[in-house]
């Protein structure tokens, strides 16, 4: 069988009002902007004549062959900016297929998968007879065989996006989509082994998608799950579903708490740590999770910022990973997960270490790398994750939206700004890399795709959320009584 993947065959734009934006905030960004919304017109995939996803790069020349695919975490940033943008009907679309695929693969390798599982990325793909056919993965053949288990989470995240901001609950309240959005909740509300109101995944299993020492409790994770958490909203308050939208409800309340209590690093919660007890039995330790103070790297206790803090990435056993996400980081104060301390504090961290995790190029992925030993035991001896690179402390261009997001939510807009105009500069003139390489993101990632449409759907959404800090509340995505929604929104 010839199977062809299905590349856009897009004669007109999708994008009408591509002159959304007032005006030029900056010297050649209407020359940026054009480029950045010619590559994601590049990269539509159709179905049945209809625009369905992205591609995830157009680069000819991607080491792998499901970049072609539409995945369904880096399609996130193009679906909020389609919102903005008028064309809501292809969230909606988006939304119902990938619940229709879930439908018709019930099985993988004679194995079930379990219930609310949302594939990793999809393709159409054209038969010899010119009819088509939607092919997913599930992480059945994904690199490493990872388990997407963002792609569920990014779905409710953008399920009620859509919800919010087209007031279309006729969509939500379908009987396809209840059962999808329950699925995905009681998943990840199932009874565990766990004694912790986290959610436990394995390595690989979200952006992160290699081995990266980010199996267990990672940040990411958390705030997804707490933003999945709070799409419980949309369920029918049916019989049915009660219990459901209850325990939704406390766990994201429990959960809550708990990741600012014990996730979060500033000087003072390092100095306690530097001085803690091990060993200790019972309900009242401080030290419950039996850290040991020699776990602390040499590197934190310099480069943690007297007046900064942020949530450290994994937690768990005798174990606190103490670098720096800037996903997780960003989505927690984008969600109101953080309190406004928090975030205030978080954003004068990014302020503070600038060059770290800003750079060249907003942002760095994590920070900092690992090396040597460490990162032989912890990526499995992996090339591509190699120090300063792609995953193990890479910039990647698709985060300078969530960092803007985080800057309008935490009140530091100018930080958003100054970000924004790093990513500006470059991002055109080196044709949209995947991510940057270097201590600080001077050099295009050594195996990086050109032409990655998140990178150029990230700078564009960027440039929505500073032009109207308001969108943020009307995707529903800020916490009412956060700062942006405040700012302008009637949400
Ligand atoms: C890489 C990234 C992953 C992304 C995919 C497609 O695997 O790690 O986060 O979704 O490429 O761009």
């Amino acid at each position: 069988m010839n199977e062809r993947p299905h590349t856009s065959r897009a004669t007109e734009p999708l994008h009408a009002s591509r002159h959304c934006f007032a005006s030029p905030r900056f010297a050649d960004e209407s020359a940026v902007l054009a480029d950045a919304y010619r590559l994601l017109d590049d990269a539509v995939i159709r179905y049945e004549g209809r625009p369905v996803g992205t591609m995830a790069s157009l680069d000819p020349r991607a080491p792998a062959d499901n970049y072609r695919d539409c995945f369904v975490r880096d399609f996130v940033s193009s679906a909020f900016l389609m919102l903005l943008e008028g064309r809501s009907d292809v969230v909606r679309e988006f939304l119902a297929m990938i619940l229709r695929m879930r439908g018709q693969q019930e099985e993988l390798e004679g194995q079930q998968i379990a219930p609310g599982v949302l594939p990793a990325s999809f393709r159409v793909i054209t038969l010899d007879d010119g009819s088509e056919q939607l092919s997913a993965d599930f992480g059945d053949r994904a690199i490493g065989r990872v388990a997407p288990v963002d792609s569920m989470m990014w779905w409710a995240v953008l399920l009620r996006a859509y919800v919010h901001f087209t007031g279309d609950t006729a969509f939500a309240h379908t009987p396809e989509v209840q059962r999808g959005l329950r699925m995905i909740l009681s998943l990840c509300l199932q009874s565990r082994f766990e004694v912790f109101p986290t959610l436990l995944v394995p390595d690989g299993s979200f952006m992160i998608d290699r081995r990266m020492g980010v199996n267990g409790h990672p940040l990411e994770i958390q705030a997804l799950f707490d933003m999945t958490l709070r799409a419980a909203d949309l369920l029918t308050r049916d019989e049915g579903s009660l219990w459901l939208i209850d325990l939704a409800a406390r766990r994201r309340e429990v959960m809550r708490d708990y990741v600012r209590r014990y996730y979060w690093l500033d000087l003072d919660v390092l100095n306690e740590v530097h001085r803690y007890s091990t060993e200790k039995f019972g309900h009242d330790v401080d030290n419950v999770f039996n850290i040991y103070p020699e776990s602390i790297p040499d590197w934190v206790p310099d480069w943690l910022p007297d007046d900064g803090g942020y949530f450290v990435g994994n937690l768990g056993p005798g174990r606190i990973d103490f670098r720096f996400f800037s996903q997780g980081n960003f989505l927690t104060t984008l969600s109101g997960m953080s309190t406004p301390e928090q975030a205030a504090m978080q954003m004068q961290t990014v302020a503070d270490r600038w060059d770290d995790l800003i750079g060249q190029m907003p942002a760095k992925l994590v920070y900092p790398a690992v090396q040597g030993v460490e990162w032989r035991l912890m990526t499995g001896s992996d090339p591509k994750n190699v120090a300063w690179s792609y995953h193990n402390g890479g910039n990647w261009p698709v985060l300078i939206w969530p960092m803007v997001a985080a800057s309008l939510v935490a009140g530091r807009q100018d930080l958003g700004e100054r970000a924004y105009r790093v990513a500006e500069r470059r991002l055109m003139k080196d044709n949209w890399p995947e991510y940057y390489d270097g201590r600080h993101g001077r050099l295009i990632g050594r195996r990086a795709n050109l032409d990655q449409v998140w990178s150029a759907t990230g700078l564009l959404l960027a440039r929505h959320l500073l032009e109207s800090p308001d969108s943020l509340a009307r995707l529903g995505l800020s916490e009412d009584d956060h700062k942006a929604s405040a700012a302008g929104s009637e949400d």
